[in-house]
């Protein structure tokens, strides 16, 4: 049986557990989390829950990171979320603190790991500097969320299904992520289907940028948990070949013939198709002139702040 590991199990952990379960998903399914008491409540939550709820599934928890080597896909959501005002560097610092000591307790882990502890970008880029896992092994989880932001959007102003439209969002999972305007309804092209207004394209757009810090702003003392745990659940299902459907995560491109001028070894949002080795194939979106030059310059400030951070830990 495959085995799915969530290491932190707050709102985004305890309910990605909570969805692998309800669907009843075939894996054996461990959980971490640093407060042993909080995740002892949660699990006997879950458990109770599953009873109730007649998806009994086989749901454990994990005492040592170390003891997470075996399994295949481990979901990563350890760290300090963003609060109102906290800037990235805060969060940099505290989170990849946290990620560097995960890192190595499992360091003979072998399987795919999914990251999502913000800065997702830079932890998944810091993460494979310090793991031996080859990159296409790591994964940041941003797309798949935002692009179901943007299809909330495009729902408002359309009435279509946010189900049936296939928006793409690459780049960084930050404000300056890039939102593409060729969107897809099945072969079809939304533009063909609808006409937005300038007005319209520009609040899809700013809405999708801003969906994680204007929830952040309503909640006051934490951040989105359903939407980045519905992303994990897609991602997982894909990982476990459940599924097999083109996902935006953040990944490292390597090089790109679309792409000029970036450093290699930074992970960003790119459609992908996964598979239980990780990242199986690099899908090339429709990008133009414009969106290719937003991406650059997004890739740059992240390659720098990047450099930042890494030079302020003294290059370790
Ligand atoms: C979000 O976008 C916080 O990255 C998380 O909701």
């Amino acid at each position: 049986m495959k085995s799915v590991g969530i290491i932190g199990v707050g709102q985004i952990g305890g309910t990605l557990a909570h969805m692998v379960l309800q669907h009843r998903i075939p894996v054996r399914l461990g959980l971490y989390d640093v407060n042993e008491d909080a995740l002892q409540g949660k699990v006997w939550d879950l458990e109770e829950a599953s009873i109730i709820g007649k998806f009994e599934g086989n749901l454990e928890i994990v005492s040592s990171l170390e003891k997470f080597e075996s399994f295949d896909v481990l979901v990563i959501t350890a760290g300090r979320f963003r609060t109102p005002g906290m800037s990235r560097a805060d969060l940099l610092k505290e989170n990849s603190e946290i990620l560097q000591s995960i890192a190595k307790k499992i360091e003979n882990f072998k399987g795919v790991v999914v990251i999502v502890t913000n800065p997702v970008d830079l932890m998944a880029r810091f993460f494979s500097d310090l793991h031996p896992l080859p990159s296409s092994r790591i994964l940041g989880m941003a797309g798949v969320l935002d692009e179901g932001r943007m299809a909330y959007h495009i729902k408002a102003f359309s009435g279509l299904k946010g189900q049936s439209v296939r928006p793409c969002v690459i780049g960084p999972h930050s404000d300056r992520m890039v939102p593409l305007q060729a969107i897809k309804v099945g072969p079809g092209n939304l533009q063909d289907i609808v006409k937005f207004s300038q007005e319209q394209k520009n609040s899809i757009d700013q809405n999708t940028r801003f969906g994680g810090g204007r929830i952040i702003e309503k909640l006051k003392s934490g951040s989105a948990f359903y939407g980045p745990a519905s992303a994990c659940f897609r991602m997982i299902q894909n990982l476990l070949e459940l599924q097999q459907e083109v996902l935006t995560c953040s990944i490292q491109m390597g090089t790109n013939e679309m792409i000029h001028g970036i450093e290699s070894k930074i992970f960003f949002g790119w459609p992908v198709i996964l598979g239980k080795e990780g990242v199986k194939k690099k899908v090339n979106p429709e990008i133009n002139t414009q969106e290719l030059g937003e991406l650059n310059s997004a890739l740059l400030a992240l390659q720098k702040e990047y450099e930042e951070f890494f030079l302020e830990r003294g290059g370790k």
